[in-house]
């Protein structure tokens, strides 16, 4: 019984499988520049790979959720968080880069710990994915709520605070309900990957450089509004902060920049985007670390710059209050005067660039239940295929409703947290996972390896568990508490209808 929890889909049979085609129906187009057949041309430079990484990474988090962690963590230190949380995921990123380039097939952390720690663990990050990608991509929406509900102003308009809150939200005396921009977008964004929509390459380096543009512009133009005064002192005294929604968190010191790196690292998901194109790319040797560190260097110098301007140019209690939301352009109307256009083309842009950070993460969880079913750990509706569209169609739907009932009741601190934890979880399993490996399997050939192992997975470890330790209690429990929903499932489903335990009744 002991040996069913722990028994390992063989590196061969994945591969095999992937021969087969039956890695998924989304696997040929992990990225435009596939061939439409089961084995995919190798195409990809490091260039495209660090512009596939920054698509997929600048989104919500450096436009949200650095101002809550301003507000609620660290005040201006959140640029040391920033650096905290870019090595947490540079150690991360290269186990990731090593399972890639053995088990080249669009799959993720999931498929890689079932050839590695057996199909319970492998259970426990596919059930741990879903705060990374679905909770991830409720909490993007939530962030294009913010942002949409600006843009609105501008034409006159303006949806009633009670329609584009949680009922967990007040402001002077009024309550939210829901938040329908929300989940209008969730449902948009669900139909057009129903149709089998997909990003092009060419749509995907549009959003970069429109991403990176603006970025650079908050950077340049915001620097000389940089008021010494909101940078001192650069560490606030370690003290605690109680949000609005009744959540008491450490505040400053060396506490404060933790909590702000676990929060903050929802900014750098999406850069594990990078690792699922090794099979498409040219010499995975050089080109992967230097695409998956790559994104991550840009990502961090250009994040650690922006936090320090942001901070720079509003006091923390300006994100506290007027500026807790559409953030940044909210501190570039109030404080860069005579920016307004600068604050207004933010706005529009980013709206663009949160959905495609949406559509990667919808599409990332159809990607890993599409696996689970397959391998019959989750039911074989997440596995169904649209006769026209060819697309996981009723997938699509479930998640569809799952993303928008968070989206619209939960706030979007909570759901963000609980991605980063969960995704910081599945970081260390993936640290954890690529050592194993390496000593149970040294003879599959790995088109990248890990320097200095297990040096650098033991880092990824203490780095991704400080950052877990910062985030505090209320997101442990979450996270524990989703973990047991989980166990329930494993239990009650998933290790009697999975596909190796079936084969193996049968054999015996
Ligand atoms: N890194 C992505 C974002 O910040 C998830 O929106």
């Amino acid at each position: 019984m002991a040996g069913a929890l722990f028994r390992t889909k063989s590196i061969d049979r994945l591969l095999m499988d992937a021969q087969a085609g039956e890695v998924g129906p989304h696997a040929a187009d992990v990225v435009a520049t596939s061939t439409g057949e089961h084995t995919l041309r190798r195409t990809l430079g490091p260039l495209s790979l660090v512009s596939l990484g920054i698509g997929g990474i600048i989104g919500a988090g450096i436009f949200v959720r650095t101002a809550a962690a301003i507000a609620e963590r660290s005040g201006p230190s959140v640029t040391l968080a920033f650096v905290v949380a870019g090595i947490g995921c540079a150690f991360a990123g290269l186990c990731y880069a090593e399972f890639a380039s053995m088990i080249p097939i669009a799959g993720s952390a999931y498929t890689y710990s079932y050839a590695t720690m057996g199909e319970f663990v492998a259970w426990i990050i596919g059930w741990d994915l879903v705060l990374e990608y679905a909770i991830g991509a409720a909490t993007v929406a939530i962030a294009w709520s913010e942002y949409a509900n600006r843009v609105l102003g501008y034409v006159g308009m303006d949806i009633p605070y009670q329609w584009r809150h949680s009922p967990f939200e007040t402001l002077n005396g009024v309550h939210g309900v829901m938040n329908i921009p929300a989940v209008f977008i969730l449902l948009l964004l669900s139909a057009l990957l129903i149709r089998g929509t997909r990003e092009s390459a060419l749509v995907n380096n549009l959003i970069v450089i429109t991403k990176l543009s603006i970025v650079v512009m908050v950077i340049v133009l915001g620097w000389s509004f940089i008021n010494p005064a909101n940078h001192t002192p650069f560490i606030p005294a370690a003290t605690t902060y109680t949000t609005a929604e009744g959540v008491t968190h450490a505040y400053g010191g060396v506490m404060g920049i933790l909590g702000a790196a676990g929060v903050v690292f929802f900014a750098f998901i999406g850069f594990d985007a990078v690792s699922t194109a090794a099979q498409e790319t040219k010499n995975p040797k050089r080109d992967m670390p230097i695409g998956i560190l790559g994104s991550l260097v840009v990502c961090t110098v250009l994040y650690v710059l922006f936090s320090y301007v942001l901070s720079g140019m509003a006091p923390v209690q300006f994100f506290r209050t007027e500026g807790s939301e559409a953030s940044v352009a909210a501190a570039i109307t109030d404080y860069m005067l005579g920016y307004e256009w600068l604050s207004r083309l933010v706005t529009v842009a980013i709206l663009a660039g949160f959905s495609s950070v949406i559509l990667v993460m919808l599409l990332g969880q159809s990607r890993v239940f599409y696996a689970m079913s397959h391998d019959g750990l989750v039911p074989k509706m997440f596995s169904d295929v649209h006769p026209k569209y060819r697309t996981p169609w009723k997938s699509n739907m479930v998640f569809f409703v799952f993303t928008g009932l968070f989206a619209a009741f939960i706030p979007g601190d909570i759901v963000g947290e609980m991605t980063s934890i969960g995704t910081l979880f599945a970081f260390i399993l993936v640290c954890i996972g690529v050592w194993i490996i390496r000593r149970r399997r040294p003879d599959v050939p790995r088109g990248f390896v890990v320097p200095a192992l297990p040096v650098v997975s033991t880092l990824g470890v203490i780095v991704c568990g400080a950052m877990i330790y910062g985030l505090g209690w209320t997101n442990w429990l979450r996270l524990a508490a989703w973990l047991v929903i989980g166990l329930v499932f494993y239990f009650g489903y998933a290790r009697t209808h999975s596909r190796l335990a079936r084969e193996a009744q049968f054999t015996s």
